[in-house]
């Protein structure tokens, strides 16, 4: 099969590398991919993301047979709806079923029409009549703006001062629409859950801990994910059970339902609280690093696996995860997510890479001959697996030490919620 992967991060390298290995690929190509992609894909490096055309010009060309996509926003955008049309096979939901990410006010209304535990919330198109409620809940309290924020467009307000002086930054954020939402603070410890998802099929594909922080102890501004460990701990089997009964299968079984089967990855976002597990977000990708770890530890071949989603043929397969643990430690431009340089040559991946059970993925870098230099704010994912979660860190930070990039920094406690920091 020739596949054309959608992307250009971490994620989409750890994608690549794993397609890769499939017995059943043909080409592989990349629109736009990196340098780290390059090792297993000709990336075709100038066509835009935003240009569906052109990308179903290269399906046409290069006899494509599934594209997979790694970002929200060309399947918020439809690419799913336009490929399909075309008959060519997608992994990845359509506009409607990825409303899901693009609109908080959808999945909201979604789980209350449907019973899936998620944060009680209102919704308001006034400013007044939203501090009157702030007002009448007291803090903490949650505020956010719809549409697709890219991370942004959450303020967690810890006082009621806090709060009522949000409000009209959150109005004014852009992508928000005329509403915003104001939601119940959850208490629990944070998980990733991802699930492939076609029509009514759910197969779960495993558990991560995201690490949104930039800096050590969870302090410091939100970023994309400086980086992610799997499993996680706190997701034990009876929270899995719980968490496909009430919240990933009634939302897979509403969209069919509603008409807009989902097919693609399901990324449940979820508090796990002393009630259970309830639902804080859906994403409709991957998670970038949790894609890394995941990838690190699956078996078998993704190619299948995504193939059969795409043709509306997930009923029957199987997914296993090795019984390892996987750590990923982004390291990102000094600055990040404030302003950061960008070319600052990096040095010395191979050298980590020798590093047992050590892969490097590549998130924001370019090639310039035969240097590499950062070309974005998160730039590479150190990952590393091992027979448990200490031994795989162990050998992220053997490896991360090895990389010569002093314009770079990470943080030193990712998977501290397992191991104690
Ligand atoms: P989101 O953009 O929806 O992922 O929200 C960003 C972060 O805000 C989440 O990862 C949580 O840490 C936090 N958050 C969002 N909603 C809630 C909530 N209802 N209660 C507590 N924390 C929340
Ligand atoms: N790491 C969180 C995300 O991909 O949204």
């Amino acid at each position: 099969m020739n596949v054309l992967l959608l992307g250009s991060g971490g994620r989409e390298h750890a994608l690549a590398w794993k397609l890769a290995s499939s017995e059943k690929l043909g080409r592989l190509i990349a629109i736009p991919g990196n340098p780290g992609i390059a090792q297993y894909a000709q990336c075709m490096e100038t066509i835009p993301l935003t240009d569906h055309d052109a990308i179903v010009t290269v399906c046409g060309a290069e006899k494509i047979d599934l594209v997979v996509v790694g970002p929200e926003a060309p399947l918020v955008e439809g690419i799913a709806d336009r490929l399909a049309a075309e008959g060519i096979a997608v992994f990845g939901p359509g506009r409607a079923a990825a409303q899901l990410e693009g609109s908080k006010l959808f999945t909201k209304e979604l789980c209350k029409a449907h019973g899936i535990p998620t944060a009680a919330f209102g919704r308001f198109s006034d400013p007044e009549a939203a501090r009157a409620f702030i007002e009448a809940q007291g803090a903490p309290i949650v505020l956010k703006a719809d549409g697709l924020m890219a991370g942004k467009g959450v303020v967690v307000a810890m006082t009621q001062a806090e709060a009522l002086a949000a409000v009209d930054e959150v109005f004014a954020m852009g992508g928000s629409g005329p509403e915003i939402l104001i939601e119940e603070f959850l208490e629990g410890e944070e998980v990733s859950f991802f699930c492939l998802v076609d029509g009514d099929t759910v197969l779960p594909l495993g558990s991560a801990q995201d690490h949104k922080r930039a800096f050590d102890g969870d302090t410091g501004p939100n970023t994309g994910g400086m980086g992610a460990y799997s499993p996680a701990p706190v997701f034990t089997a009876d929270i899995e059970r719980r968490t496909l009964s009430e919240i990933v299968k009634p939302t897979a079984r509403a969209l069919a339902d509603a008409g807009v089967p989902f097919r693609g990855v399901l990324f449940a976002g979820l508090m796990i609280t002393s009630e259970g597990p309830k639902l804080i977000e859906y994403n409709v990708r991957f998670g970038d690093p949790e894609c890394q770890v995941l990838m690190s530890r699956l078996e078998g071949d993704l190619l299948a696996l995504l193939a059969s989603v795409a043709r509306g043929e997930l009923a029957g397969q199987k997914v296993a995860l090795r019984p390892d643990a996987a750590i990923c430690v982004v390291m990102a431009a000094r600055g990040y997510p404030g302003d950061y340089a960008r070319g600052t040559p990096i040095g010395s991946l191979i050298a980590a890479e020798r590093v047992e059970g050590v892969r490097v993925f590549h998130a924001g870098t370019r090639s310039e001959g035969t240097r590499l230099l950062a070309n974005g704010g998160r730039v590479l994912g150190i990952t590393a697996t091992g027979a448990n979660v200490a031994e795989a860190r162990e050998r992220a930070y053997d490896a991360v030490a090895r990389i010569d990039w002093p314009d770079g920094f990470c943080r030193s406690d990712i998977a501290w919620r397992a191991l104690g920091a």
